[in-house]
């Protein structure tokens, strides 16, 4: 389920794999991809298909970045983000409001700084313990969140289709948008993501791969669907 949704019926996912979900403590699926890959769309899908909690931890990184603005605080001073982070509420987190590109730029400032990193991920570790599972997704779950994570996928896909698919995510909304500044500003920010020194964008060891460019989300989706359920009747 997604944060703020009400608690979804018993999930089809395990149950249609013969797993009793009484007997499942917790059980974390981590996401992790550059942006525009498609891994909020398949997380919400895989949240709602096993009846978990899901958690877009992009946003706990934009809500701090929205609250500086919306003070008027600076953003060259650690100690006072640190502050911020610790009082985002993750209940209260909506993508619509937080997806100017302007909260999104002022994220990636903000998600190189340790101790907004070290606030954060605690939150979402807190977060990730629910039960009777959770989803997270964001860019360093499987290898700094959670790196005990019985599934772990790396969605991702060619610079060139993620920009085309924001593109035309823009132009399907009645906007109006420019291909070559969408395409730069996609690598400028894997750059940033995979570029910086603390918890940088990469494929855990032993993450599954999940290529896009050439995948429907509903193939994604099936072949994501195939390595959870292995997963969760190994931990049954
Ligand atoms: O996925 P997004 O665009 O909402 O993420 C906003 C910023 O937060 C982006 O610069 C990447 C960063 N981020 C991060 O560093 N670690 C995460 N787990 C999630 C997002």
């Amino acid at each position: 389920m997604s944060l703020g949704s009400r608690p979804k019926p018993p999930p089809p996912g395990p149950a249609a794999a013969g797993i009793d979900r009484m007997t499942l403590k917790t059980f974390t699926i981590a996401i992790d991809g550059p942006a525009a890959a498609g891994k909020g769309t398949l997380s919400r899908r895989i949240a709602e298909q096993y009846g978990f909690h899901h958690l877009d931890t992009g946003l706990t990184y934009r809500a701090t970045a929205k609250a500086l603005l919306d003070a008027g605080l600076p953003f060259d001073d650690e100690a006072v983000a640190e502050k911020i982070a610790r009082e985002v509420e993750l209940a209260g987190l909506d993508r619509d409001m937080l997806s100017k590109h302007e909260i999104g730029e002022a994220a990636s400032k903000i998600a190189v700084m340790p101790p907004v990193r070290r606030a954060l991920v605690e939150a979402q570790r807190r977060f990730a313990a629910k039960t009777p599972g959770t989803v997270l997704d964001g860019r360093d779950i499987g290898t700094v969140v959670c790196p005990d994570a019985p599934v772990k996928l790396y969605v991702t896909a060619s610079p060139e289709v993620r920009a085309r698919r924001r593109y035309d995510e823009i132009l399907g909304k009645g906007g109006t948008a420019d291909f070559d500044a969408i395409f730069e500003d996609v690598k400028r920010r894997d750059e940033r993501d995979m570029g910086r020194a603390d918890s940088p964008l990469k494929p855990a060891d032993d993450a599954h791969l999940l290529d896009t460019s050439e995948m429907s989300i509903e193939a994604a989706f099936q072949a994501a669907k195939s390595i959870i359920d292995a997963a969760l009747s190994r931990n049954a």
